[in-house]
């Protein structure tokens, strides 16, 4: 498998949840209400996985060995381009945890920033996965050798193992907390 194999399977993953989110989108619009612990879910698969997971591959693994690399302008571009839209995802991301914790409250407004908020997301992603799948993964894998990209999966699996204890190391941690 290509390094970018994993990456591709990883996008599969996030547009099923992005289409769960849109089907709890649609609820909100015809009840006025969520589930705040969906969003705690939601919230916590895109930090998490799509986010710390996924995008700390592309970011801390991918593009630190492409800035190695001759990269044409236009690669570099789209490069710029994508860092961009991750940190609208983390922007994105906070402002619905925020809203969420305002509609515990009894904040009927932050109902409508969560919802527009998960829209942006359901709209922004595809196009950025699309673009990494259609373009920018095939434009990078050209200036690797098969050693190097075999490298960077393994360094992508190491990643993993890392954000698995991680995630689960902050679960015991709130759970002792509140012992
Ligand atoms: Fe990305
Ligand atoms: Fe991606």
């Amino acid at each position: 498998m290509h390094a970018y194999g994993l990456l591709m399977i990883e996008h599969r993953l996030i547009e099923r949840m992005l289409s769960v989110i849109k089907a709890e989108l649609n609820k909100i619009e015809f009840r006025h209400e969520i589930d705040p612990v969906f969003v705690d879910i939601a919230v916590d698969f895109i930090r998490v996985y799509a986010d710390r997971t996924h995008h700390g591959k592309e970011e801390d693994i991918l593009m630190r060995e492409l800035k190695l690399k001759p990269l044409s302008a236009e690669d570099q571009r789209v490069m710029t381009e994508l860092v961009r839209e991750h940190a609208l995802v983390r922007q994105t991301t906070t402002l619905i945890t925020n809203a969420n914790d305002r509609y515990r409250d009894g904040d009927q407004i932050a109902l409508i920033v969560i919802a527009n908020n998960l829209k942006t997301l359901i709209e922004f992603f595809p196009k950025h996965i699309e673009k990494e799948d259609k373009q920018f993964y095939p434009a990078s894998r050209a200036y690797f050798t098969d050693a190097e990209d075999q490298e960077m999966l393994e360094e992508f699996g190491e990643l993993d193992r890392k954000m698995v204890y991680e995630k689960y190391k902050a679960v015991v941690e709130k759970l002792e907390s509140k012992q």
